[in-house]
């Protein structure tokens, strides 16, 4: 059972995915349209479940930590979707079954390029931006045995030296990529 006021403690570190999915979508009074979040759900009962935050479409979620652990607790009550069927439970909100694996074949069907996060990766400048990127980043802990067998030969992404926390590092790709883009956009 997840408990709102123990984010930390009761719901496996949920404070941590929480926080990922404040900084990949919400900015200073508004959200990144361009951006959405899948969280892998992989402990507890049941078979693995993926939640997925659309920022294109989300709507009804305040960017604190209790109103978005309030959407996934709600919706850990419903079954696990069959892997590969996303189904909406609020808007801008869907669940499926499914594992990373799913998740990586599922961006590579849509040209999502996969490159994982990783502090003894290459820069991000010296990746070429061929369209929608998709990053991959562990919670608290390390990538497990099997994860990173399935991430083992996708390129990896460097953001210093030292390791950060998840959510800073969500930040600063954002920074990197939204510096890219401004370059990019035409001058007025
Ligand atoms: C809190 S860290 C995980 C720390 C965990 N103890 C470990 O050894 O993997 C969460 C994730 O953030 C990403 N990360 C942290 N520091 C990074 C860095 N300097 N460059 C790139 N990614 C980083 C990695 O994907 C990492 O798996």
């Amino acid at each position: 059972m997840l408990n709102l006021n123990d984010l930390a403690g009761s719901g496996g570190r949920t404070d941590v995915l929480v926080r990922a999915v404040n900084a990949a979508l919400f900015v200073s009074h508004g959200i990144r349209t361009d951006s959405h979040v899948t969280l892998h759900l992989m402990g507890g009962p049941g078979p693995p479940r993926r939640v997925l935050f659309d920022g294109s479409a989300l709507r009804g979620v305040r960017p604190d930590e209790r109103s978005i652990a309030g959407h996934i607790k709600a919706l850990l009550n419903s079954p696990v979707p069959p892997v590969g069927r996303f189904v909406e439970v609020s808007t801008g909100i869907s669940h499926s079954g499914g594992d990373l694996q799913q998740t990586l074949v599922e961006w590579q069907n849509e040209g999502v390029g996969r490159f994982v996060l990783d502090a003894a990766g290459g820069h991000l400048s010296t990746i070429p931006s061929t369209g929608p990127m998709g990053f991959i980043l562990s919670d608290d802990c390390p990538f497990t045995e099997e994860e990173s067998d399935m991430i083992g030969g996708l390129p990896r992404v460097s953001l210093g030296k030292g390791w950060l926390q998840g959510h800073a590092c969500i930040t600063i790709v954002h920074y990197l990529l939204d510096q890219s883009l401004d370059r990019c956009s035409p001058q007025e």
